[in-house]
């Protein structure tokens, strides 16, 4: 095997155009050269939430330039590369095409091998791009379109333990955020506001609160919320509704994963416990869950800041460990708009809709 692999990722799955170059070691951090990330925020501002087709054209604009600055950043040609990788799902069909497309064509065109990412693999592995985290580990994956607590155990290897019911907690804050009137993407507007309430002056909903499992809800502190946010007069009692919401998904989120970590540490597994994805960025949840861990003697890593949200660098390293393992895929390969991580315990428990397509989550 290879001491290290240099890896370009591409990743297109929603609203962000993002391309990067990692080198990753067999083991240990890897290392990020280059990582762009073109926002299309603006682009769907207006529309208070991601537009499908508009995202899919803004990835046909950007996704050469957005490349060619990954690679001239890193001070690399496709010459000294290993492989292309790009994300193939789950997300926006039309999205992911672009960037699939895209990576398909410098393979073709390089003779270099492509790699299929699964964009939760990128979340999933994230945390390597700041730290040593061995596999295996307890994983928290919590983001706009996912909540899951899973079992890492290697690459394509993954067992769900517990999955959100309804929404996810990155919808919960943006759907809350919208109700309050703050910008799109609501995360990270609703904790600037957050930092300025006190989180006990308001009673919301406590979904779930001591019961079986590591399954998540939402989407009752979501209506909860909702209807608190139209009766809210000031600026004061909008900041104070902003910290309850944001402590109550940190309770809910740490109050999950400590279960998780009892069945984990119950079967023997190494007490390592990861957070990644977009809501891991929020510091409340971070905090709250570094607690959580430390209660139960497990270690806590998050991602660096910038590779919480949809970036490539995740895809990249994801694609590294892939291509290191022996797994490469064909041009053929397809975008999914539907991906779990666990297909097996997503189709025996689906706990998201299951759609024509298979199960979401
Ligand atoms: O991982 P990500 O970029 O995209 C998906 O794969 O979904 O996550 C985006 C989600 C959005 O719901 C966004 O509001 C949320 O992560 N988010 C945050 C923060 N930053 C991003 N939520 C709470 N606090 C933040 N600081
Ligand atoms: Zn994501």
């Amino acid at each position: 095997m290879r001491s290290s692999v240099l890896v370009l990722g591409i990743e297109t799955s929603c609203d962000e155009t993002a391309a990067a170059v990692v080198r990753a070691p067999a083991e240990g951090r890897a290392e990020a050269l280059s990582s762009i990330v073109a926002s299309q925020a603006a682009d769907h501002a207006p529309f208070g939430g991601v537009v499908p087709e508009v995202a899919a054209r803004a990835h046909v604009e950007l996704i050469e330039p957005v490349t060619r600055r990954a690679l001239a950043e890193a001070g690399v040609g496709l010459a000294d590369l290993d492989a292309v990788a790009a994300t193939a799902g789950p997300g926006l069909v039309g999205a992911v095409m672009v960037g699939l497309s895209f990576a398909k064509g410098l393979a073709l065109a390089s003779g270099l091998p492509l790699v299929a990412v699964n964009h939760l693999e990128g979340h999933a592995v994230s945390a390597r791009l700041g730290a040593d985290v061995p596999y295996p580990y307890l994983l928290l994956l919590v983001s706009g379109g996912h909540c899951q607590l899973i079992e890492a155990l290697g690459p394509g290897r993954h067992r769900r333990l517990g999955s959100t019911v309804d929404d996810a907690a990155g919808e919960a804050f943006d759907k809350i955020a919208k109700a309050l009137g703050l910008p799109y993407p609501g995360g990270p507007a609703l904790e600037a506001l957050a930092a300025e309430g006190d989180p006990a002056r308001i009673a919301l909903p406590r979904a779930l609160e001591g019961r079986e499992g590591c399954d998540f809800s939402f989407s009752g502190l979501k209506t909860a919320a909702a209807r608190l946010a139209e009766a809210a007069r000031s600026h004061e009692d909008r900041a104070a509704l902003a910290a309850a919401v944001q402590a109550e998904i940190a309770r809910q989120l740490a109050d999950r994963s400590e279960r998780a970590m009892r069945l984990y540490a119950a079967i023997g597994q190494a007490r390592r416990f990861v957070v990644a994805g977009g809501v891991a960025a929020n510091r409340a949840v971070r905090a709250r869950l570094a607690a959580a861990a430390a209660a139960q003697g497990f270690s806590f890593t998050a991602p660096p800041l910038a590779y919480c949200t949809d970036n490539a660098a995740m895809i990249a390293l994801a694609g590294a460990e892939r291509l290191m393992a022996g797994c490469t895929d064909g041009l053929g390969a397809v975008a999914r708009p539907r991906w779990p991580l666990d297909e097996a315990a997503a189709r025996a428990r689906p706990t998201h809709v299951v759609g024509r397509k298979g199960p979401k989550a």
